[in-house]
């Protein structure tokens, strides 16, 4: 990819990568016996919780995603009634149930008729709950048998926060954001924006802006900020450094597609780690998650809270800036990635364009990165 190659060409409709797990929801917003409609990719889901009865109660509270289409006449399921294992399209009554997505029963035939009910089957997602949210694995919308597709598990385990130690919290922040999952991406790996939108007086302000040098190395499909101390121009972090009573602190960022990018904080015995993830919705729209777990400051009793404070406030920034930077790609300007600090954004560019290859051509994955590289800028 040439290096002035302009970001709008390389997101002419914000192609999105199947074939990964996408967190639909976080856990507690979905109860046993219960359904909610969602959306990944364009897909219209019905996620569910199951309830034990009688012979199902190995399936006590776990979740499951079927395509929200009845493979009958598309109702959506979640129009229908669900009991705890299997759901009731609300047309015609079909039954399946929700964790397979195998048809149980058709109302309207005689005893006679030997349609095989068995062999149809709602669509039906691998689904797996991890540091309280619930995942789905979104394969590609291929020319599956429509009706008679058995659902097929997922090539690998979803993404899961590393932890380092046996207690811990946890916490989440959720966001929609009005923009296609490629700048939201960026937009979460944009080293230049911070003194501008994340300005506060315990964070740091336009005046704290220095020269920053950081070293990143590729990883397979994505690339690694490497371990370092953090900059001492926030607050947080001198604060941090003296109570672990370490001598440095070391931050790893990885960034791996589709959307995954892992901030792992270690000073002495404490940990933070954290999750974020760019899922896309539509093509125009997706939603961001943070997802963080950490050893630091669990004797606080509102540590959670404070923490969950500040993420919800740098969240809130971003969302609301890309809510504006949305009003101005209406009009589909010309846009531009400049060295060194929208690299990172090339990058990710250069990945996704590698992924798209090679599941259209098979062949290796080409990385857009050979070696180690220094990146310098300005924040
Ligand atoms: S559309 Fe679902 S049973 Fe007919
Ligand atoms: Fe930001």
């Amino acid at each position: 990819m040439p290096d002035d190659f302009p970001l709008q060409s390389q997101t002419p409709d914000a192609l999105m990568l199947f074939g990964f797990w996408y967190r639909a929801l976080p856990s507690n917003q979905l109860s046993r016996g219960e359904l909610t409609k969602t959306m990944l990719l364009e897909q219209p889901l019905v996620i569910g919780r199951g309830q034990g009865q009688g012979r199902g109660r190995d399936r006590q509270g776990q979740v499951f995603a079927l395509r929200d289409a009845c493979p009958h006449r598309g109702m959506p399921l979640s129009c229908g009634q669900f009991d705890g294992q299997q759901i009731e399209c609300s047309y015609h009554g079909w039954r399946f149930d929700a964790h397979s997505g195998q048809c149980k029963l058709i109302p309207s035939l005689v005893p006679e008729q030997t349609l095989k009910i068995d062999r149809i089957y709602a669509g039906s997602y691998p689904c797996e709950e991890r540091d309280d949210f619930i995942w789905v694995f979104i394969p590609d919308p291929g020319p599956a048998g429509a009706g008679f597709t058995k659902p097929a598990p997922a090539p690998m385990p979803a993404p899961e926060i590393p932890k380092f130690s046996e207690h811990y919290k946890l916490a989440y922040l959720t966001a929609d954001l009005p923009c296609s999952v490629d700048h939201g991406i960026i937009g979460l790996m944009d080293p230049a924006h911070g003194p501008f939108v994340h300005q506060a007086w315990w964070w740091r302000t336009q005046k704290s802006i220095h020269e920053k040098q950081k070293n990143f190395e590729p990883i397979p499909y994505g690339f690694r900020m490497s371990a370092h101390t953090p900059s001492s121009n926030s607050a947080p972090y001198k604060l941090l450094r003296l109570y672990a009573d370490a001598d440095s602190i070391t931050t790893t960022i990885d960034f791996v597609l589709p959307n995954l990018r892992s901030e792992i904080i270690r000073a002495g015995k404490y940990w933070f780690s954290s999750l974020t993830t760019v899922t896309p919705i539509t093509r125009h729209q997706c939603r961001i998650d943070v997802v963080a777990a950490w050893n630091l400051f669990r004797w606080i009793p509102f540590g959670p809270q404070l923490l969950k404070f500040v993420f919800a406030k740098f969240v809130e920034q971003d969302r609301r800036t890309m809510e504006l930077q949305s009003e101005g790609l209406k009009h589909n300007p010309h846009l531009m990635l400049i060295d060194d600090a929208d690299r990172p954004a090339k990058w990710y560019f250069g990945l996704k364009n590698a992924m798209l290859e090679m599941n259209k051509n098979g062949g290796e994955f080409r990385h857009p990165m050979s070696g180690p590289v220094t990146l310098k800028w300005r924040s």
